[in-house]
């Protein structure tokens, strides 16, 4: 991935405060990530004792730690002070940052995505495809992706009993909505898996691309296959439009020239990576609180209307997205703190998912909570762009396993990714009766 913008120097850091060392070393540690209450009790430390505190770890360009909830929604909110393509919009070691951004204006460029975008470029990529993300027009799509959930519970009845709900089911199923409605025959379900798993999974040694030491992404290798196999579809769909996503960047403008290559093909990764470990690891977590509750269960059978509760609980349980990074275009006074220009900062979403400010009892799951504002889907300009494909179709699988399941119950400890960006259960084995 090539960086946007130049690279500037980290500012000294006066009298900022400063997380003590070993919080901010586990913090950048992708195991500690993958252990769920490790990871919740040093959250809410850092929110009760160091709100706003700037993290200096061995290796990285210093960062402040956004824990609270009201100031990543402040943050988030101002798109123009807070930039994303500045510095790296996820966390990196400085050194592979460095390797990313120094090529300048001439390195080849892997992946230019939405996400590294700042205004007024990004609402001018945004709006292409917004429309086609908003719910009346995603909800046109119930049929095809009720077909491809039944089929996934079939996959369950015939799996007799026992399978691990993520690797044998909830990591399927996102991916082949996301190929149907990107336009990606289910042939090459194979190659996309893997390349998804390659782009977000890197530190997990079962996951990640073997020979990859990058930090928190894919290396540009990941990304340059991830090109060479989109590139055909994207030439296909120019000259052979058909209704999917693909064909609508393909064939789109942006100030009156075609979308440039690179851009279009990023477009295509970002759309394909973001909405499957996202949605896989939510309708796990899901699944999990079923799995722990026979009551919860009968209920929610019994009255499928609660469903959508339930989802929202489990994005704000496990919010998959960990972060991301933003830049100070600007001096910027924050909870009493001076923010300074070109400052990095981390928008920590399960810390500000577990504000003991915002959320009552934040540590305890309730299905039915209400009001349940979490930011699991970032919040301002760059907000979750498939948010609503997500939640519809997560709910349409919950509304298909709990009319064909008549029982579910744990059959094994679950296991967490080891992943500092996007993560969240990559096991969960489950005994269930189909009905
Ligand atoms: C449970 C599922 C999901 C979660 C938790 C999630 C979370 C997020 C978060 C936190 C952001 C960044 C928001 C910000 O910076 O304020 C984001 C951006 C984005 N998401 Fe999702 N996402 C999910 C599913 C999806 C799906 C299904 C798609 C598409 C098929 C998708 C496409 C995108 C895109 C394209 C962006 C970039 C938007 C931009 O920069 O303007 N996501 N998502």
């Amino acid at each position: 991935m090539s960086a946007q913008n130049l690279v500037t120097q980290p500012q000294e850091q006066g009298n900022a405060p400063q997380l003590p060392a070993d919080m901010a070393s586990r913090l950048t540690d992708p195991a500690v990530w993958a252990d769920e209450a490790g990871l919740h009790e040093l959250l809410a430390t850092i929110r009760a004792q160091y709100p706003l505190a700037i993290a200096d770890v061995p290796g990285f360009r210093p960062f402040w730690v956004v824990s609270k909830y009201q100031d990543i929604m402040e943050i988030s909110r101002q798109n123009s002070l807070f930039h994303s393509g500045d510095l790296s919009a996820v966390l990196m070691p400085e050194e592979e940052y460095q390797k990313l951004a120094g090529g300048g204006e001439d390195a080849e460029k892997v992946h230019r995505s939405i996400v590294y975008m700042d205004p007024p470029e990004h609402g001018r990529y945004r709006m292409l495809t917004q429309a086609w993300f908003q719910p009346g027009s995603v909800r046109k799509r119930e049929e095809e992706i009720r077909a491809i959930a039944k089929k996934t519970v079939e996959r369950m009845r015939a799996a007799g009993g026992t399978c691990d709900f993520v690797s044998d089911i909830a990591v399927h199923y996102p991916l082949e909505v996301i190929m149907n409605i990107l336009g990606i025959p289910d042939e090459h379900y194979s190659r996309v898996l893997r390349l998804t798993q390659e782009v977000f999974s890197v530190a997990d040694e079962e996951l990640g691309r073997e020979g990859d030491d990058t930090f928190s992404l894919g290396s540009d290798n990941v990304f340059r296959d991830f090109n060479a196999f989109l590139r055909p579809f994207h030439e296909d769909r120019k000259v052979n439009p058909r209704d999917d996503v693909l064909s609508i960047i393909a064939n789109a403008q942006i100030d009156g020239q075609p979308v440039p290559e690179i851009e279009a093909l990023s477009y295509y990764v970002t759309v394909a990576t973001a909405g499957h470990d996202t949605t896989s690891s939510t309708s796990a977590t899901a699944l999990w609180a079923l799995s722990r509750s026979p009551e919860l269960f009968r209920e929610l059978k019994e009255d499928p209307s609660r469903i959508p509760a339930l989802i929202d609980e489990a994005l704000r349980w496990t919010t998959p997205v960990r972060h991301f990074m933003r830049s100070a275009t600007e001096d910027y006074e924050l909870r009493g703190q001076l923010i300074r220009k070109g400052d990095w900062l981390m928008l920590c979403y399960p810390s500000g998912n577990r504000d003991e400010e915002i959320f009552e009892n934040p540590q305890q799951f309730q299905p039915d909570r209400s009001p349940n504002k979490h930011v699991a889907f970032g919040y301002g300009a760059h907000v979750c762009l498939g948010q609503h494909l997500a939640k519809l179709e997560i709910r349409i699988l919950l509304e298909e396993l709990l009319a064909n399941l008549d029982a579910i119950e744990p059959a094994g400890p679950p296991k967490y990714t080891k992943a500092i960006f996007v993560g969240g259960l990559k096991s969960l084995p489950i005994r269930y009766q189909t009905a």
